[in-house]
């Protein structure tokens, strides 16, 4: 009886707080208006980042796309980090800038690789824009995106605003059909908790930030990624890191399981060193962040996996002591279901992998490039038209 009873626990622990929350977060993401004051005429001087290493397949596209967007050039300028490309990058983007007078174009050259956020930091000192716009080289901006975040920066208590993934593949593979339900539900956590206050999740292709705050806080060299650490020093420094529910970019995702696997366990790792080491926020109770969201996402990505494997093994068990509840088995044909509940398995095993390497592998500030996602830029560009 005492594993029944464990059984039905764990299933209800694993599946009815994230539910909840889901269904909370969707439904302020749908029904509240933003509690922010937005301003579509703000037109700041702003200044692009784009780190690169070895990015000669994209970097081109991405160069033509940022002058493309809908933003006076005059108040813009590009600030380009190179950590010493071995390819024929830095040659395009000569190239490119000699083209396109229009536009001012700095490039920084480190002279070797050191990771991608000590050379955004390096570029935030040429930096002379109010605000700071960060992205990747591998990655479109559709053409509102910036001029849709930039409304929302206005706003004094807002210090940051990211924008969303459209995802596009090479091939149409399970693992991207997985990939996309994912990210469906990611989208109304991200605009749910940014309509309530403040996200944590956040994104390194679109990232609009005070410069006044970067100097404050630059972006944190001991983890890897510039994401999930840019939204919670941000907290930190009392602002809100919002997601905008209009900003979107697109980007390649991979489309076999293996290249997705090692892209979300580094990524997974970033995210998981940034909870621990910004831990502290969630003793602060001045926020629904502090009180809510980054409690709930550190539950969501951290102890709910865990729980989701235990609740595996035990209902492996289950199932041989009472063979008959195989016969719910059917519920899996139908679609919906089954997507939701192999996203959720899928999901789980990956921050597993995450938190078993987070303690047996010491962390890179360096990764490898996925050739995978760039292979093909004309796909990026065809979903330039929007979600
Ligand atoms: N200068 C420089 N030096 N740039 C680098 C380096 C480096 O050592 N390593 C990678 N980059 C550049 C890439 O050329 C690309 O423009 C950008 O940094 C992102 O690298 P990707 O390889 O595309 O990584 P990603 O797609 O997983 O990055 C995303 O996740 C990270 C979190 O793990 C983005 O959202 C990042 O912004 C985010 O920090
Ligand atoms: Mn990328």
């Amino acid at each position: 009886m005492f594993l029944e009873m464990l059984w039905v626990t764990i299933l209800g622990l694993n599946t009815v707080p994230f539910g909840l929350y889901i269904a909370y977060m969707t439904r302020v993401s749908r029904k509240r208006p933003w509690n922010v004051q937005i301003d579509t005429h703000y037109e700041p001087q702003i200044s692009v980042l784009i780190p690169t290493f070895n990015e000669e397949a994209t970097i081109r596209k991405k160069l033509d796309n940022v002058v493309q967007t809908d933003y006076p050039k005059a108040n813009m300028e590009i600030i380009i980090v190179d950590s010493a490309s071995t390819d024929s990058t830095l040659d395009q983007i000569r190239e490119w800038s000699r083209d396109h007078g229009e536009i001012k174009v700095i490039v920084v050259q480190e002279p070797t690789r050191r990771g991608m956020v000590k050379a955004l930091n390096k570029g935030l000192r040429r930096a002379s824009g109010e605000i700071v716009v960060k992205t990747d080289a591998d990655c479109l901006w559709l053409q509102d995106s910036v001029k849709n975040a930039l409304k929302f920066i206005a706003d004094p208590s807002v210090g940051s605003v990211a924008g969303l993934h459209i995802i596009t593949a090479a091939r149409e593979t399970s693992s991207v059909a997985i990939e996309r339900t994912y990210r469906n539900f990611y989208r109304s956590l991200r605009i749910g908790e940014s309509k309530l206050y403040s996200t944590v999740l956040y994104e390194g292709e679109l990232m609009l930030v005070k410069r006044r705050l970067l100097d404050l806080a630059p972006f944190d060299e001991e983890i890897g990624a510039d994401d999930v650490p840019t939204a919670l020093r941000i907290a930190d420094l009392g602002y809100r890191a919002i997601t905008a529910d209009d900003a979107y970019f697109v980007e390649q995702t991979p489309y076999t399981w293996k290249t997705k696997f090692s892209q979300k366990v580094r990524r997974g790792r970033h995210v998981l060193q940034s909870l621990w080491k910004y831990k502290y926020l969630n003793f602060r109770k001045d926020t629904p962040l502090h009180r809510l969201i980054l409690p709930f996402e550190t539950y969501i990505y951290v102890i709910n996996p865990v729980i989701t494997v235990l609740a595996i093994v035990l209902s492996a068990m289950m199932i041989i002591r009472y063979p008959l509840i195989s016969l719910i088995a059917p519920l899996l044909l139908i679609g919906n279901l089954r997507e939701l509940l192999v996203t959720h398995l899928v999901s789980s095993f990956i921050m597993v992998a995450v938190i078993i390497s987070e303690l047996t592998r010491k962390e890179r500030l360096t990764w490898e490039k996925i050739a995978e996602i760039r292979q093909q830029p004309e796909q990026v560009a065809r979903n330039l038209g929007g979600p």
